[in-house]
């Protein structure tokens, strides 16, 4: 089996972050999104993967390259644009050949990965079978009904009437038998090729489709809230521990892992929370949930629920919370400067004076 992870697309909902970044390579718990999905991938046995890249693919190149850091043999391949995630699997047929594949969307958190789907999938072989998850309002979601055995009866995308609360995860698992489907599909309202409309080609042509219910937690990081979202269910799993320096006058409280290199300089920190590698903490409060990216720079900050890219630096400025601060973003407070809640680009500069 192979893997076809899908690390293209617009990323509209993200920007500004996307404008300079694409949105699988944002991180949460201080790991890009797009290497979660590497390592579970890796976690179920599988060492080939291609990935579909668009704009920005220098970037992911650049933080993935051949895979082998992660233990995979990783093929690059360029869609020459976001026409849809069926689409990416007709741009990755050659690639894929007469394999079967598991397809993941680069975006996609499955946080206690995705083995069991796996061997449900090798174990019956079904032509398609999807990963599904219950959601508060299926009516935003393609959405499955279940018959028995984990058949799949009906397939719904973004129904006003949703015949059950499953909708389906982005990530799915498929016999070469999807090629053909993809072939008889006609691009959708929004011009895409959609692989809701390719799975229900197979569905109606009496080809097996089954699903069963993700019981981990699952999110897709498409918007802020999303990308916080995943941020603290990541950081619920954390492994403490300290490889950097902490000086006697800070206090670390749960579990908090401080990278190596990184200082805790009078500071407090809550955990779950992570400061990375070379970062500087100096007379701060992070609180819990908090994602400090590499070489940061907080002095006289609070933060917590938030997550701050690599090089950027807080200074003078408490109570931010929700947050996200690009790369190599500066915010800078005055005396007494508070914020609750700042969304920043990367390399902007923004400075808060309290009135
Ligand atoms: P989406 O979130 O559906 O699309 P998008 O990235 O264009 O985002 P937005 O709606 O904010 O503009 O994409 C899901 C995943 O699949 C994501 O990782 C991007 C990827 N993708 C491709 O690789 N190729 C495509 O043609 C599309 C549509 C998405």
């Amino acid at each position: 089996m192979k893997a076809l992870v899908l690390a293209g697309g617009k990323g509209t909902r993200l920007r500004p972050f996307t404008h300079s970044m694409p949105k699988q390579l944002i991180p949460v718990g201080n790991k890009p999104v797009l290497v979660h999905c590497l390592e579970n991938i890796r976690d179920i046995g599988v060492t080939e993967a291609g990935v579909i890249v668009g704009d920005g693919h220098e970037q992911i190149r650049a933080l993935v390259g051949d895979g082998a850091a992660l233990g995979l043999s990783v093929t690059y391949l360029v869609q020459e644009a976001p026409l849809g995630l069926a689409h990416a699997v007709l741009t990755a047929r050659e690639y894929l050949g007469g394999d079967d594949f598991v397809m993941y969307l680069g975006d996609n958190v499955l946080a206690g990965g995705i083995a069991e789907a796996a061997a449900e999938f090798r174990a019956r072989r079904p032509d398609a079978r999807l990963l599904l998850a219950k959601v508060a309002d299926p009516r935003q979601y393609g959405v499955a009904e279940l018959g028995p055995g984990g058949r799949v009866l009906s397939l719904a995308e973004k129904p006003e009437r949703p015949r059950s609360d499953l909708a389906i995860t982005g990530v799915y698992f498929f016999t070469p038998a999807v090629h053909a489907a993809v072939d008889r599909i006609r691009p959708s309202a929004r011009g895409e090729l959609e692989i809701t409309d390719a799975v229900r080609d197979l569905l109606d042509r009496g080809h097996p489709v089954t699903a069963g219910e993700y019981r981990g937690y699952w999110r897709d990081t498409g918007s802020v809230d999303e990308l916080l979202d995943c941020n603290r269910a990541v950081l619920d799993g954390v492994r403490p521990g300290l490889h950097g320096q902490v000086d006697a006058h800070s206090r670390i409280v749960g579990p908090v892992v401080v990278e190596p290199d990184a200082r805790i300089v009078r500071s407090h920190i809550t955990g779950p929370a992570v400061i990375g590698a070379a970062a500087l903490v100096t007379d701060s409060r992070v609180g819990a949930y908090s994602a400090i990216g590499r070489g940061c720079t907080l002095t006289m900050a609070g933060i917590a629920d938030s997550i701050v890219l690599d090089g950027a630096s807080i200074s003078e400025m408490s109570g931010l919370t929700r947050s996200l601060i690009g790369r190599g973003a500066t915010v800078a407070g005055g005396a007494g400067g508070h914020s609750s809640r700042l969304l920043v680009g990367d390399d902007a500069g923004v400075e808060v004076t309290a009135s």
